[in-house]
């Protein structure tokens, strides 16, 4: 099979947020499986050039009054086509935040598929076209001749639902990121209409780029059965680079964009609760919104000035410094007030943190309580693997985080078999590949 993505985030190169690892991850699974995978985004001026390899101009064609410049390039070992209009229509600064966003994705998703249509040598063409949330929905909802079928992934329907509508109309199959949040949406209008076309896939995570056994960010690489001490190295450099002092405590962790979405209340709350109970508490967040920003600056100053070697909120996007905090902290917070997927909760797993989250979309289909959640976990054929909780106010976050902490400090014994065995559960790719394998060979029936 031959499939392209057109996407406008791609892991490292492009990565706003879980979008971009989700192109990059799904190609390089379906293209292990065999088939031939292409991704095409746009060439922005602000893409990570540092991780492209081989760029170079193969190709130039004329579309939408302008000469669109053709480059290929390998990214993570997958081919990419990267689309530049010599308008300038994606070189600014930026992938998201200027205010002709849509415009500027519009016009890339026209030449893209001006590109697939007209521009490519039949061996070349694509069988499946998948294309990405609001941004590339013109893909799904446009016209592809030859033959070409469209995959259209929904990432999150609180943005574009208008324009996601359309391409759930004009895609031949269509998708979101994992079954219960499939089933939360599925009374939205824009989804109502083709649910004989939609399916819930919960993503992965790729377990070559995060993997604590040859993590280069990490002071000692470790696995499931080096863990107790692998870990410790991590705190110890993090609580370093952190200003924290060493102490036999738990260390709560939340690595996430500081949005609504990601309950930004309850991480709050999260904190000073992790610090009456004695334990340590680092966040890294990136604040789209000044506002929110602000908030968090003042949270900062009154944690520093209560509980100054405990606490630390780093504000900023960086991935060194996620995977160190993913492998040095023992809990690791997601109390989302929705949440697609989620893919930290399972990275978290990979490196031996222990998710507590709200019970709410994918973190519903990948973490089960100790406590709460036998029967369910048996029925996924998986073991219980975190803390839960379902309500959205102070009190049941602290169910969950409570529990968790009680845990840590009396069980340390379970504990040390409760990382060693989310280590070991499997978050790959793998399996939901072949799902999306199933669903390409669906569009292409007659
Ligand atoms: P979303 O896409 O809604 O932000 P996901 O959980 O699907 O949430 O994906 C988030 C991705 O972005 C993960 O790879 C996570 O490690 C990364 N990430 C989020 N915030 C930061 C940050 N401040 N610094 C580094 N990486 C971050
Ligand atoms: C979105 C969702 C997140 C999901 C990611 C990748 O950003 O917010 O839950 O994991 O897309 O699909």
């Amino acid at each position: 099979l031959r499939v392209a993505h057109v996407a406008v985030e791609m892991a490292p190169v492009a990565k706003v947020g879980g979008m971009g690892d989700v192109v990059t991850a799904l190609a390089r699974a379906v293209q292990d499986e065999g088939h031939q995978v292409t991704v095409i985004i746009p060439k922005y001026d602000c893409l990570d050039y540092a991780e492209i390899r081989e760029l170079h101009q193969v190709n130039d064609y004329f579309w939408g009054g302008t000469q669109i410049k053709v480059w290929q390039a390998e990214v993570e070992g997958i081919e990419t086509i990267l689309l530049e209009p010599t308008n300038g229509t994606v070189w600014a600064g930026c992938i998201y935040g200027r205010n002709d966003d849509a415009a500027r994705f519009g016009f890339f998703c026209g030449a893209a598929l001006d590109y697939l249509n007209n521009r490519l040598p039949g061996e070349q063409r694509p069988h499946i076209v998948h294309a990405h949330d609001w941004q590339s929905a013109p893909i799904a909802f446009g016209d592809l001749s030859h033959g070409m079928r469209s995959a259209f992934t929904i990432h999150n329907l609180n943005f574009g639902a208008g324009l996601i509508g359309r391409a759930m109309s004009g895609a031949s199959v269509c998708t979101t990121v994992s079954p219960t949040y499939a089933a939360e949406i599925s009374g939205n209008p824009a989804i109502a209409p083709h649910m004989q076309k939609f399916y819930g896939i919960r993503n992965g995570i790729d377990n070559d780029i995060w993997d604590p056994a040859t993590d280069r960010f990490l002071p000692e690489t470790f696995s499931a059965d080096s863990a107790e001490r692998g870990k410790a190295a991590a705190k110890e450099a993090l609580r370093q680079k952190m200003n924290l002092s060493s102490a036999d405590v738990p260390l709560v962790a939340v690595v996430t964009r500081l949005t609504h979405q990601k309950g930004i209340h309850l991480i709050k709350h999260a904190a000073w609760r992790t610090l009456e109970r004695g334990g340590q508490f680092v966040l890294l967040g990136s604040a789209p919104d000044p506002r929110v920003q602000g908030e968090f600056n003042a949270l900062a100053n009154e944690l520093g000035r209560q509980y100054p070697d405990r606490a630390r909120l780093w504000f900023a996007y960086n991935e060194p410094l996620s995977h160190l905090i993913y492998a040095g902290s023992d809990i690791f917070l997601v109390p989302s007030m929705f949440e697609p997927c989620g893919l930290t909760q399972l990275i978290a797993m990979r490196y031996g943190s222990v998710p507590c989250v709200r019970r709410t979309g994918g973190l519903a289909d990948t973490v089960f309580d100790v406590d709460d959640d036998e029967a369910r976990s048996e029925a996924a054929g998986l073991a219980t693997n975190g803390f839960i909780f379902e309500g959205t106010d102070a009190g049941a976050l602290d169910y969950a985080l409570n529990r968790a902490l009680s845990f840590y400090y009396t069980e340390r014994e379970q504990w040390s078999d409760l990382v060693e065995r989310i280590m070991r559960q499997d978050w790959s790719w793998a399996e939901p590949a072949l799902d999306y394998l199933d669903l390409y060979y669906k569009a292409l029936k007659p």
